[in-house]
């Protein structure tokens, strides 16, 4: 089953001496009460395994949580997993998780792989498109609300305070699935994007009349520099950067990631009273494919665990961690010796390492409008 999501699946160090400065110096700095994150597998910590029912092999999840039951299309932690460690709070999570002892006090994880932000139709991978985790945050709050009401301390040692919602961050990674299924469609990007952000626009909205007060979008990454683009799409030579990225892709992706600026900007004025943080992601990743070598990487774009070896070690076939049989010969798709050398996992997602690293450049400051610095005290979490 796997094998049908991968196609979709946006997901979505070595700098040891950064992880350990933001780490560190987090607990003064980080003060939201709560997170609640919407997306795809970019920042999926479970929501789709747990909501559809199927099960991810190893060596998924192998790095961190030793099992492919973290839900998380990675080797181990995603940015969203870094960023929480840098408030000092818990993993988010996943909503739709019902096994376990779930704790909501600091958020809840609405994100779920494959989702777009335009609604899911029958061929989706995720029915939880943008508005349903809209619908499920709406519920969860109504759900809370009730339940702190009825005063139940042990009930809500678990759910979130109600000032919450509103001093809470509203994070935001989603539309890597929604440029990915354009590139498959007929619709000419320039009509697709504005459909799809006018779409985003309307949901932000949405929070923001039911309270939602900070609001931390990032934007997508470098889609032409993702094996799964570059296997499909790159096969003329002529059709790739200087560094093997697709041209056509990443263009797309800054038209989109432009009109994603704008449209942060017109909300910045327009919610006087909240704060508007647009997080450039697809600076600090072209950083590192480009970069790969000065950040200890030694892979920038051939994925870890796939089939086929260089340049992309990827076939579209086969995917991360199954075994079948490929042209009369039973082969597997295995995970790397050691995936802190590769920024690309599976061909769609970035490694462990790779998150780690944007995390640490998130957490400079320097990639978001409106910027923020720790060494000044302007926090990127403001204190309240
Ligand atoms: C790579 O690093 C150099 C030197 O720091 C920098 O000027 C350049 O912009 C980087 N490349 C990308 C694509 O970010
Ligand atoms: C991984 O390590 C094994 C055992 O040391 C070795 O046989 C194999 O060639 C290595 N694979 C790669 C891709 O380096």
């Amino acid at each position: 089953m796997a094998i049908s999501f991968t196609k979709f699946f946006a997901i979505p160090l070595m700098l040891t001496m950064c992880s350990t400065i933001f780490r560190s110096g987090s607990s003064s700095v980080f003060h939201y009460p709560a997170v609640f994150n919407f997306g795809d597998s970019n920042s999926d910590t479970g929501d789709l395994l747990a909501g559809k029912g199927f099960s991810l092999p190893l060596p998924y999840g192998e790095t961190y949580f030793q099992s492919p039951s973290s839900g998380r299309f990675c080797n181990g932690r995603l940015i969203i997993d870094f960023l929480m460690e840098a408030m000092g709070k818990p993993h988010l999570r996943a909503y739709l998780e019902s096994v376990g002892r779930p704790s909501f006090r600091k958020g809840c994880n609405y994100a779920a792989g494959g989702s777009t932000v335009l609604p899911a139709t029958a061929a989706s991978v995720s029915p939880f498109a943008f508005g349903v985790q809209l619908n499920q945050f709406l519920h969860f709050k109504d759900r809370v609300l009730l339940l702190r009401a009825k005063g139940n301390k042990k009930v809500n040692k678990l759910l979130p305070v109600e000032k919450s919602f509103k001093k809470g961050v509203y994070m935001f990674d989603i539309g890597q699935n929604d440029l990915t299924a354009a590139f498959y469609s007929k619709t000419p990007l320039d009509q697709a994007i504005p459909t799809i952000l006018t779409e985003f626009q309307t949901g932000l909205q949405r929070l923001y009349e039911n309270g939602a007060r900070h609001f931390w979008i990032h934007n997508t990454g470098p889609l032409g520099c993702l094996a799964q683009n570059i296997a499909t799409f790159g096969s003329d030579p002529s059709k790739l950067d200087e560094f093997g990225c697709l041209i056509s892709h990443n263009q797309a992706a800054n038209l989109f990631n432009s009109q994603l600026h704008a449209l942060c900007k017109t909300l910045q004025s327009q919610y006087v009273d909240a704060t508007v943080t647009y997080v450039d992601i697809y600076a600090i990743k072209f950083n590192l494919v480009a970069n790969y070598s000065q950040l200890g990487f030694e892979q920038p774009i051939m994925t870890c665990c796939g089939y086929g070896g260089p340049p992309l070690n990827y076939d579209n076939r086969i995917s991360c961690g199954l075994t079948k049989t490929l042209d009369g010969k039973v082969v597997t798709a295995k995970g790397c010796n050691d995936s802190s050398k590769y920024v690309n996992w599976d061909g769609t997602h970035y490694t462990e390492a790779a998150n780690e690293y944007v995390s640490s450049q998130i957490l400079t400051g320097k990639y978001s409008d409106p910027p923020f610095s720790l060494d000044h005290k302007r926090p990127f979490f403001l204190k309240f």
